[in-house]
């Protein structure tokens, strides 16, 4: 079987009468999962070659944040998709993106498309999952040092560096820096080329608190093509979300807390209107 990256951002438009479902947004710190038990479910769950990523790691630390990670994202779409964790075929593109490998004859809890998008940083993995379109997300800490927050900051639009750099030194000016990256990078990861879109290709206009007022696509790409969430679900954790808005899309958001043991309730979100480019 041939497996190249799907290019559209939509498996298609949802016939109108169906119910969309809700995008599906889990976050796990690390310790939802004691290192032992992680161990454990690594060994039955993971394929061979996250098993060999996850011997590589020269630092504990780095290791238990990976297997937290992929033991999330297999527990989270083998429930989605009715499969068992370690039956889930994962392929990655040539820019590194994973899919779930399709199955001819659909998934066993419907539907044969099933997008996630991963991110892991500071102890804490974050894993979004959609049906029919893609989704990209991202997550980081406010605890990052000031060296790093300027290469980041150097990266974005001139727009972008002047409203950054508009803060207060400090706490202030890192979250605008790192509002902004976490969402560049859940629009690239979206699109699946990560860091091979540059930067300064595209920029965002967010409002003081949170929120997205305006977005300029790359040269690639349309406005008003995109919903974008910015959500600080624990204290000082960033977490951003992009999912194309085609007819059909999702209009909710369920975020679950923690590993997903069981069906614990989520939090239900209205995912914001798709924004348009800034009027210059
Ligand atoms: C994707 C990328 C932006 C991740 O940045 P990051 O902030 O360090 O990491 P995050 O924790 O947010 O995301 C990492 C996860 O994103 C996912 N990912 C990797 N490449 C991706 C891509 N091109 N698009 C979307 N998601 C990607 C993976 O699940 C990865 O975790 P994993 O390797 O443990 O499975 C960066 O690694 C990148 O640009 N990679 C592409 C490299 C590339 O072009 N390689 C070509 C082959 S040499």
């Amino acid at each position: 079987m041939t497996l190249t990256a799907p290019e559209s951002l939509s498996a298609g438009p949802a016939p109108r009468h169906e119910t969309v479902p809700p995008v599906k947004l889990w976050l796990c710190p690390n310790d939802a999962l004691p290192p032992a038990i992680a161990a454990v479910l690594a060994s039955r769950w993971l394929d061979e070659r996250e098993n060999k990523t996850a011997a590589r790691f020269l630092f504990e630390r780095d290791r238990r944040q990976y297997l937290v990670a992929h033991t999330l994202v297999r527990r989270a779409l083998a429930l989605e998709a009715g499969l068992a964790e370690a039956e889930l075929a994962i392929w990655r593109s040539s820019r590194g993106r994973p899919f779930l490998q399709p199955l001819p004859g659909g998934l066993p809890r419907g539907g044969d498309h099933l997008d996630f998008n991963l991110s892991h940083a500071g102890g804490y993995s974050l894993l979004g999952i959609v049906r029919r379109q893609r989704i990209g997300v991202d997550v980081e800490s406010l605890e990052r040092e000031a060296r790093a927050l300027e290469t980041i900051l150097s990266t974005f639009t001139p727009e972008e560096q002047l409203w950054a750099s508009g803060a207060p030194v400090g706490r202030q000016r890192d979250r605008r820096v790192l509002r902004l990256w976490t969402l560049k990078e859940a629009y690239s990861k979206a699109r699946g080329l990560g860091l091979g879109l540059p930067f300064d290709e595209f920029s965002f206009s967010l409002a003081d608190d949170r929120g997205v007022l305006a977005f300029r696509p790359p040269a690639d790409d349309l406005a008003g093509r995109w919903r974008f969430l910015e959500l600080e679900p624990v204290p000082d954790v960033l977490v951003a979300v992009a999912v194309p808005a085609d007819e059909g899309s999702a209009q909710h958001l369920e975020l679950h807390h923690g590993f997903p043991w069981d069906r614990a309730a989520p939090h239900t979100i209205a995912l914001p209107e798709p924004v348009g480019a800034p009027q210059d």
